[in-house]
């Protein structure tokens, strides 16, 4: 059990940090987008690389990491958690949303990202490539089904991808090689549509591309996932308006290298 959240109150919410949480880097994919299109907002990121991969773990490990993670985001004062990971997002979004009560929004990557390709009427068929389980937990099938209940979903895990990505292995022979084992795989035949399901993705955006040479049209959270948390601050009128003292801080809960790398990358 997690005690329920303190959180450090503030007059100025709209000066507070965006809380934005993955299990290792993936989610500075998300976290870029939203300081590129927000670029006056402070972020506190937290990456859960002790428990890396969340893909391989039981929806009570994902959930009961989530909330000590969103305890861990409210007690920094932040004014709205970011859910940057697709396994957390399917398997712990309810209960991430139950903790915090409705004291801070809570976004998540599946949610605008359904809406963003369900809106497309001239998709037929829809591959989706995730971890394992994201792909068990059915969420983007099912979400996308109630939109458009005519709409192929061919869900393929990738498994290797967030390992092989974690360990600073993209845009290189091995890399090439594992991508194309999974994209090559019949189930995703004649898709028109590729949703890059987990936020690790992004960093293979690319290769994937290369891939498909045009082809089919590829999907990745960041993009929309930042115009989503734009919507909301601006909705809620809590924008951050100014720039002073605009540091970002990233956590993590065992130091990588690989961590530290990309954060320096990304910002
Ligand atoms: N980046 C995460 C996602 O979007 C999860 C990777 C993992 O830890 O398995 O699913």
């Amino acid at each position: 059990m997690v005690a329920s959240p303190k959180m450090r109150e503030d007059k100025n919410k709209s000066e507070q940090p965006i809380g934005v949480f993955d299990s290792g880097i993936g989610g500075l994919t998300v976290a870029h987008a939203i300081i590129k299109k927000l670029p006056k907002e402070r972020l506190v990121y937290f990456g859960d690389t002790a428990h890396l991969p969340y893909g391989d773990k039981s929806p009570d490990s994902v959930k009961y990491y989530s909330i000590r993670i969103a305890q861990f985001l409210m007690e920094q004062g932040c004014k709205m958690i970011v859910i940057a990971c697709n396994t957390a997002s399917a398997l712990a979004y309810e209960t991430v949303k139950d903790f915090v009560g409705g004291r801070i929004p809570v976004v998540d990557v599946v949610n605008p990202m359904v809406k963003e390709v369900g809106a497309n009427k001239s998709l037929k068929k829809v591959g989706v490539i995730a971890t394992k389980a994201t792909v068990k937990s059915e969420i983007y099938a099912r979400r996308l089904k109630e939109i458009r209940s005519n709409l192929e979903i061919a869900s393929v895990p990738a498994p290797l991808l967030v390992s092989m990505i974690e360990e600073g292995f993209f845009n290189n022979k091995t890399s090439r090689t594992i991508i194309q084992e999974y994209l090559s795989r019949p189930k995703l035949k004649k898709i028109d549509a590729l949703i890059l399901a987990c936020t690790h993705y992004p960093l293979i955006r690319p290769e994937v591309e290369e891939y498909y040479k045009g082809k089919v049209l590829i999907y990745d959270n960041s993009e929309v996932v930042a115009r989503q948390v734009k919507d909301i601050l601006l909705k809620s009128k809590m924008l951050a308006t100014s720039r002073r003292g605009l540091r970002h801080f990233f956590y993590m809960s065992d130091y990588t290298k690989s961590f530290e790398e990309s954060a320096k990358y990304f910002f």
